[in-house]
This record gives structure tokens, C-alpha cells and sequence, in this order.
């Protein structure tokens, strides 16, 4: 992806981040169509967020009802396991404020990944149809992990180079946990108004190095194909330099 199309927000710190999220986050609900839809990432990252979206004032900003949520990746185990990216979500703001026909979770009760990845695809293209044609989602939440990785779609793994499928199974993780994944292709999460990318804390300083310099990583590939792709970092996470020239502090 060109760095012209890539913008990024450097604020403060982790607190920050998660609130410059948050008004991101219901900016795109307000301006969404009736039916908002919005794809979450997975990891530590966004919880901070996901705690956020449960009290005021932000709690009271999102008209619950119209908005439907969905996950970018998850791991193959049960929702109730601690390693679950949607149930982590659920625990933190989703079982306490989303009607629970808004949310859509990758079905991991099936036996395998591929046929989880299967099942999830037929949801996006009957929600997608739902919708009237336009990009599926009008933001997708993503993070961005030690190899390059985002979603569960791995540098050099055959999930990052799908170009027809919307969901794949990744029967191996290239870092931890290493546990089988299913995962949304780059074409289904390019399928957006807004792609989102939340980085925090030193230990993302080398790997946005290389984001940023361009190099042929899943999280440096993946852009909103009809809107803004936006890199919302903070000041430990940044890199000394960056070549993209939208960089906006806050
Ligand atoms: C997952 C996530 C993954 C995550 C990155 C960053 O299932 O693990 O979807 O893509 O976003 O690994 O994770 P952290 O936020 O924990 O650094």
C-alpha cells in the first residue's frame, strides 16, 4: 500500500488511544447507514477500547440496535476460553450492550476451520446483500503483530494471499497462540469505509518500522478500498521516522 494512502495518528499513550478510537468508532456509526457494521480485531490491544465502549460516556453515544458486530479473526477454541478474540469482546462490552442478533461471531462449535471459514463466509455475503451492494463493513478494527501479521493472516501464509475467499481456516499460527485460526482474507477486510489499525507500546516500534518503510507484510498491505486507512499509534510505538508525510500528533 502507498504510504500516500496511509494516515497516521500519533497520541500519547495507551489511555489516549483507546479514547481517539472511541470517537473514531462512533464518528463511523453516525455516519453509517442504518445497519452499521463494524469488524473487531482480536489481541490485547483493543480491549482497553472494547471496556471503554461499555461506560459513559460512550456507552450512552451508540444507538445499539443499528449496529452489528463482527470479527476480523479468531482462534479455533470455544468462546469461553480466555484465548477467544470474541470472547473477549463479549466479556467486555458486547454480552452487556449489543442486542444479541447484532453480534456474529465466528462459529468455532464446528469441527474444523475451514468449515467455520465457510459458514462465517455465507453470514458476510447474506449480511453484504443485506446491505445492497458498497463495502461490507463501515469500519474494520486491526492490529498488527511481532511478524507483519494482521487478523491471522500470516507473512508468507497461504490465508494472506487468498483472492477470492472472504474467510479461510489457518490451520497453523506462525506466533502465539498457537492454535488453529480462522481468519477474514485481505479482499473481505479491504471491503470497508474505514480500516483502522491500533498500535501501542515499544515493543510495535520495530515491526511499524517496517510497516511504514513499506515492506510486503499483510498489516503493511492491507488499506479500506473505499475510504481512509488510518494507523492510530502512540508515542512508544512509533518509529523514529516514518516516510508517509500524513502524520498527525495529537
Ligand atoms: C489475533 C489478532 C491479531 C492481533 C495482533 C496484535 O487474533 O491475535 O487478531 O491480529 O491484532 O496480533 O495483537 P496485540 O494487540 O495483542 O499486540
Amino acid at each position: 500500500m502507498s504510504a500516500a494512502r496511509r494516515q497516521i495518528i500519533v497520541v500519547k499513550d495507551a489511555p489516549a488511544l483507546a479514547q481517539t478510537a472511541a470517537q473514531r468508532l462512533v464518528a463511523c456509526i453516525e455516519r453509517g447507514p442504518a445497519q452499521t457494521a463494524i469488524c473487531l480485531t482480536g489481541g490485547s490491544t483493543p480491549k482497553r477500547l472494547y471496556e471503554l465502549l461499555a461506560v459513559s460516556p460512550w456507552r450512552e453515544q451508540i444507538p445499539w440496535p443499528r449496529v452489528h458486530w463482527f470479527i476480523g479473526d479468531d482462534r479455533f477454541v470455544p468462546q469461553d476460553n480466555p484465548l477467544s478474540n470474541t470472547g473477549m469482546a463479549r466479556r467486555a462490552f458486547l454480552d452487556a450492550c449489543a442486542p444479541p442478533q447484532n453480534v456474529h461471531p465466528i462459529r468455532t462449535d464446528v469441527a474444523t476451520p475451514d468449515e467455520a471459514a465457510r459458514l462465517y463466509e455465507s453470514e458476510l455475503r447474506a449480511f453484504g446483500a443485506s446491505r445492497g451492494g458498497g463495502p461490507l463493513f463501515d469500519l474494520v478494527l486491526l492490529g498488527v503483530g511481532p511478524d507483519g501479521h494482521t487478523a491471522s493472516l500470516f507473512p508468507g501464509f497461504p490465508a494472506a494471499n487468498e483472492t477470492k475467499l472472504w474467510v479461510a481456516g489457518v490451520p497453523v499460527a506462525n506466533v502465539a497462540p498457537f492454535v488453529p485460526r480462522v481468519s477474514l482474507t485481505l479482499p473481505c477486510l479491504e471491503s470497508a469505509h474505514e480500516v483502522l489499525f491500533m498500535a501501542s507500546g515499544h515493543d510495535k516500534k520495530s515491526i511499524l518500522s517496517r510497516v511504514f518503510a513499506g515492506e510486503y507484510l499483510p498489516a503493511a498491505r492491507a488499506h479500506a478500498a473505499s475510504g481512509e486507512t488510518i494507523w492510530l499509534i502512540d508515542e512508544a510505538a512509533a518509529p523514529q521516522k516514518t516516510n508517509d508525510h500524513s502524520v498527525h500528533a495529537r
